[in-house]
């Protein structure tokens, strides 16, 4: 039997350490879906088609109205869905993306202070019956995910926020967390990579378990 396609959605702020586990996961999963035929797509937000990775260029190097920040990262999902997810979900391939709606809500709603409803009626818009099956979110303190930034490259247009903006950031996410428990899961990220695999590991084998049993 094929296993249910699953969507799945990183999350956290700038320097949360998200990175270092998607390739761990996808490998892990693409190597238990290969006997059935799947593949594990991985992509990102914004970004993920050739639009969406030409407008990333512009929406994290330059300065622009709030909402049309706002807009542009729905307009950036809307291909991502169309040309991407829909179409992968559909064949029976899993999908990981580095990001996903979650992220607007923290950074355009708690960083920038943008209107939730705002951006609900553009999630409704966009995705009306899409949400991930499940979203990992790497929660640190904000002086952690300092640190992790600035020992590595050239900052970005978020990534030179101040704390206060990634404070609030980081609160959408966890209030995000808490409205949505059935689908969020928190890792605390400021663990170390081997017991943060560990907790992967157990969240891997319950995901592919369901799939197999739906
Ligand atoms: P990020 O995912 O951190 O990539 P990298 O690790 O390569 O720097 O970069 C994407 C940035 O875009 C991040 O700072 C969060 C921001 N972002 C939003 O503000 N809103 C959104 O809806 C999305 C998807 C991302």
């Amino acid at each position: 039997m094929k296993p249910t396609a699953k969507f799945i959605s990183f999350e956290g702020i700038d320097g949360a350490g998200k990175s270092t586990h998607i390739a761990y996961v996808a490998q892990r999963l693409q190597a238990a879906l290969v006997a059935h035929q799947v593949q594990v797509v991985c992509s990102r937000e914004p970004g993920g088609t050739p639009l969406g990775e030409t407008l990333r260029e512009v929406l994290l190097q330059q300065k622009m109205h709030l909402e049309t920040e706002a807009l542009l990262m729905f307009a950036v999902r809307r291909e991502h869905i169309a040309q991407l997810i829909e179409p992968a979900l559909s064949r029976g391939d899993w999908v990981i993306s580095d990001r996903f709606t979650d992220a607007s809500f923290a950074y355009q709603g708690g960083g920038r202070h943008l209107s939730i409803e705002k951006l609900s009626i553009l999630e409704q818009w966009v995705h009306p019956h899409l949400q991930p099956d499940l979203t990992l979110l790497f929660d640190v303190p904000l002086d952690v995910a300092r640190a992790r930034l600035d020992a590595t490259r050239q900052l970005d247009k978020f990534e030179r926020e101040k704390a206060e903006f990634f404070f609030d950031t980081r609160t959408e996410y966890l209030r995000r967390a808490a409205e949505f428990p059935q689908r969020f899961r928190i890792i605390d990220s400021t663990q170390s990579i081997e017991i943060i695999r560990k907790e992967l590991d157990v969240l891997i084998d319950e995901l592919l378990t369901n799939a197999l049993a739906s």
